[in-house]
This record gives C-alpha cells, sequence and structure tokens, in this order.
C-alpha cells in the first residue's frame, strides 16, 4: 500500500469529540513509550506526524490522523504510566477504554508489547482485556532493533504462552522496528486487507436489498467488564 497523505486531524480529550465515523480506523495501544507514536510515523512514512519523546505518558489525548483521504490512524495515550493528577490519568483511562470499546469505525487494533522485556504483567492484563471485551486486535513487538532477534524471538514465545489459553486462535503477531522500518509492510499489508473487505462489504451492501436499510450503530452495551481504573492502566 502506498501512502500518499497523512493528515492531522484533531486530538480528542474523549470519545465524544472524536471526529465522525465515516472511515475506518487502525489505533496504536501499548503501554506509555512502548513506541506507539514512532510506529505512527513509520508507517506514515513521515517523522514528526505524531510527536514522539523519551519520556514516557508523552502522548494525552486520542490523535486522529486522515491517511490517503481514506482511513485513519489514531494514537492512544499509552497505559502504565502514573504520574500527574490522579484525576487527569483516570480521565485518560476512561477515554482510551471508552474509545476501544464503543467507537464503532474501529476496525482494528494494533496492541503494542516491547520486544526486549519478558511479559509483563500489565500488558497480559491489557491483552485479557481486549480480549473480553472483543474488541479485533493484532500484536505488534516493537523496538527489534534494541535486542538480539533470539531474545525477541523468547520474550514473543514466552508471551504467546502466557495468552494461549485465552483464544481458540491466536492473533496474529509483528515484529518491527520504527528505526529500521522492519514490519512496515506487513502491517500496512494488514492495513490494506482490512480496508479491501470493508470496501467489498459496502458494495455487498449496495446491490443486496439489506443494504437499503440504515447500518445500525454498533450498541454501546452496559455491564461489561471494565478494567479498575485504580489499575496502573
Ligand atoms: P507515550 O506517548 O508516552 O505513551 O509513548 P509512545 O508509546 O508513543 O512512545 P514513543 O513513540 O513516543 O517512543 C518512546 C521512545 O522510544 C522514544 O525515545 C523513541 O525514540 C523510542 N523508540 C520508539 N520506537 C523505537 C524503535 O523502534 N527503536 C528504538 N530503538 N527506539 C524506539
Ligand atoms: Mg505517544
Amino acid at each position: 500500500m502506498n501512502i500518499s497523505s497523512a493528515i492531522f486531524d484533531c486530538s480528542a480529550p474523549d470519545l465524544d469529540s472524536c471526529p465522525d465515523e465515516s472511515l475506518p480506523e487502525f489505533a496504536f495501544i501499548g503501554r506509555s513509550n512502548v513506541g506507539k507514536s514512532s510506529l505512527l510515523n513509520m508507517l506514515a512514512g513521515e517523522q514528526g506526524l505524531a510527536r514522539v519523546s523519551p519520556t514516557p505518558g508523552f502522548t494525552k489525548m486520542i490523535n486522529v490522523f486522515t491517511v490517503n483521504g481514506n482511513w485513519r490512524l489514531v494514537d492512544l495515550p499509552g497505559y502504565g504510566f502514573a504520574q500527574g493528577a490522579k484525576k487527569d490519568s483516570d480521565r485518560f483511562n476512561e477515554a482510551v477504554l471508552d474509545y476501544l470499546e464503543h467507537r464503532a469505525n474501529l476496525c482494528l487494533v494494533f496492541a503494542l508489547i516491547e520486544s526486549g522485556l519478558r511479559p509483563q504483567e500489565i500488558d497480559l492484563q491489557f491483552v485479557e482485556w481486549l480480549v473480553s471485551n472483543s474488541v479485533p486486535f493484532v500484536l505488534v513487538f516493537t523496538k527489534a532493533d534494541k535486542v538480539p532477534e533470539t531474545v525477541a524471538q523468547a520474550n514473543i514465545a514466552a508471551f504467546m504462552e502466557r495468552i494461549a489459553a485465552w483464544f481458540e486462535q491466536a492473533p496474529a503477531v509483528f515484529t518491527c522496528s520504527s528505526e529500521t522500518g522492519q514490519g512496515r509492510r506487513e502491517l500496512l499489508g494488514v492495513i490494506d486487507e482490512a480496508m479491501t473487505a470493508i470496501q467489498a462489504e459496502a458494495r455487498q451492501a449496495m446491490i443486496s436489498p439489506e443494504g437499503l436499510q440504515a447500518p445500525s450503530p454498533k450498541p454501546k452495551e452496559t455491564g461489561k467488564r471494565r478494567p479498575d481504573l485504580n489499575r496502573p492502566w
């Protein structure tokens, strides 16, 4: 897939402030400092599009970017960073969870995990939450340039072993580096495939009788198990 344009759209403090739901969205989530904003820039092919910082907890809003005029990349605040007013971190936490649970045009989440670390409880808990809330996601192991491949592969295998019981079919796994561009082709391929499927569905809806009905919005579900907001994420 070629990226011909990537444009900053808006910074939203919560779900209600996000742009309309007209375009499919692909969102980045993961621990603070895992490399979400860097990966977004790497995929978009534009350094400086999303702001990157060595300081954890840097991205504080739901940042939306429109790509090629017909889909969006969404940079989310990370979890696991407790500094700052608790009220603020609760608000961001709530906004991110709200977005992940209720955004009707959220097509796929890239759940980022640092490839140089052994499985972290906080990441395991977050992945479990994604599973129990039926959020579609793939796993992306980041910063592959920082560790020998054998170490990354051992960490990935250990992570997959910890989560294996939660799935009939394990999620797709990618390894990437925003420094070297590793994984760019594969991740853009995932987006391309999803967009092709969405476009085929839209064409089908136009020619089938059901297509004449307005699409029903994803219902807001209540009573879902949500993570305890006092947790670090
Ligand atoms: P928050 O917004 O704080 O949640 O962080 P983030 O997940 O958006 O991370 P960000 O992209 O800001 O990167 C954090 C730090 O990691 C920065 O210093 C980046 O330069 C560095 N970094 C990100 N990706 C890579 C990578 O692939 N390789 C290496 N070596 N460093 C990376
Ligand atoms: Mg960021």
